[in-house]
């Protein structure tokens, strides 16, 4: 028996966790993981001083690991003072194959093979299918990954040297995902998007645990994050929630949500339409449909977060900024979520005696350099 269930976001339907269920049968709604037990009876990391974190696997020695999390935060001193306000980076591009992904990587790995998976399929950007092709080469698992050919060559380089097959599919993000989704039900493989897998969230949670400790657990005020499909959005909120079930938060951050202008379905001031989507330098977070969209715009109103749209120009200006004034070389979907600072500074949707978190999500040695 399972210490957790799947239950679908939507109409809160309960099911025993399986691989292959992604969906809710009855209205497929996503599905998040539900624990069944308080949080010391189950298995789970210790951040010390009685925290812990619950995990969907068996137990912490089950865990896939590559020496993800623990990245280091920074005060950006320069940048702090350019916008009058206290600004924090963490620097998630230096997780072991150079975004945030591996937390939600390490946690999908380690439940699927736990459960005897032994061959996957996988649709990315870049940044998730190269994670999931380290973490699948540790853990013996045959991958399949599923990238746009428009993705930088790095990246696609990176996820074939693990030694997973590499599918390239000329078109746009979206596309990339319907042919993983075609190739997965004819091959009766198991679809491991990490869009859709309940357990991806469940590592990136790890960043709120992360950062309660990073802070002494006095938590920015406000956390500004790249979305795309919101995993690391809503793995931060799902760690924040968990802890203030154990009564270990006081005021709880806002988060923001920052798109491109180009492909903004959740920040769009105006109904969000697939035929407005237009290209981006911002290719992790040029995601046309997120399945958890409404689970973002949930988490917006929860935490009183604003969602801001920026344009392809301030993304370039931003990823040149943080290297020139800070020396953090960084690709642009992570530079997006400094312009989108800028913006709310300067509409004052930001109040200037807080801080502000941003995770600097992916490194810029894997994406096109800036002109
Ligand atoms: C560097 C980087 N930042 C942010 C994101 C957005 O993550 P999510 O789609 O989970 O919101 C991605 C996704 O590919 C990414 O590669
Ligand atoms: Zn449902």
């Amino acid at each position: 028996m399972h210490h957790y269930r799947f239950t679908c976001t939507k109409c809160c339907k309960n099911y025993v966790p399986n691989a292959l269920n992604l969906r809710c049968e009855d209205c497929q709604g996503t599905l998040s993981v539900q624990y069944k037990f308080p949080t010391e009876q189950m298995s789970s990391f210790n951040y010390g001083e009685g925290i812990s974190m619950p995990i969907p696997i068996p137990s912490p020695s089950d865990l896939v690991s590559l020496g993800e999390g623990n990245t280091p935060v920074l005060k950006l001193s320069k940048i702090s003072n350019q916008l009058d306000l206290e600004i924090y980076a963490k620097l998630e591009f230096m997780n072991p194959t150079g975004s945030f992904k591996d937390r939600g990587t390490s946690m999908m790995i380690s439940a699927l093979r736990s459960m005897g998976v032994s061959e996957i399929v996988e649709d990315s950007s870049g940044n998730a299918g190269a994670s999931v092709a380290a973490y699948s080469s540790k853990a013996e698992i045959k991958a399949h990954i599923f990238a746009p050919s428009s993705a930088p060559d790095t990246k696609l380089n990176q996820i074939k040297v693990y030694g997973s097959v590499l599918h390239s599919i000329d078109g746009s993000r979206d596309k990339t995902t319907e042919a993983a989704e075609a190739f997965a039900k004819e091959k009766k493989a198991i679809y491991a998007s990490h869009n859709l897998s309940p357990f991806f969230i469940e590592g990136t949670k790890s960043f709120g645990y992360e950062i309660f400790n990073d802070f002494g657990k006095e938590i920015p005020e406000n956390i500004i994050v790249p979305v795309g499909n919101g995993s690391l959005f809503l793995g931060i909120w799902k760690a924040i929630t968990e802890l203030d079930t154990q009564n270990l938060i006081g005021t709880k951050p806002s988060l923001h949500c920052i798109q491109a202008v180009n492909v903004n379905p959740i920040a769009s001031p105006v109904p969000w339409n697939i035929s407005q989507i237009a290209p981006t330098i911002a290719g992790g977070i040029a995601v046309g449909t997120p399945p958890r969209k409404s689970e973002v715009r949930k988490v917006l109103e929860e935490s009183n977060g604003f969602a801001n749209s920026v344009t392809e120009e301030s993304i370039k200006e931003w990823q040149i900024n943080l290297a020139k004034y800070e020396g953090i070389f960084c690709e642009p979907t992570s530079a997006a979520a400094f312009a989108g600072l800028e913006n709310l500074v300067n509409r004052n949707r930001i109040d200037k005696a807080k801080r502000v978190l941003i995770p600097v999500t992916g490194s810029g040695l894997k994406d096109a350099f800036p002109e």
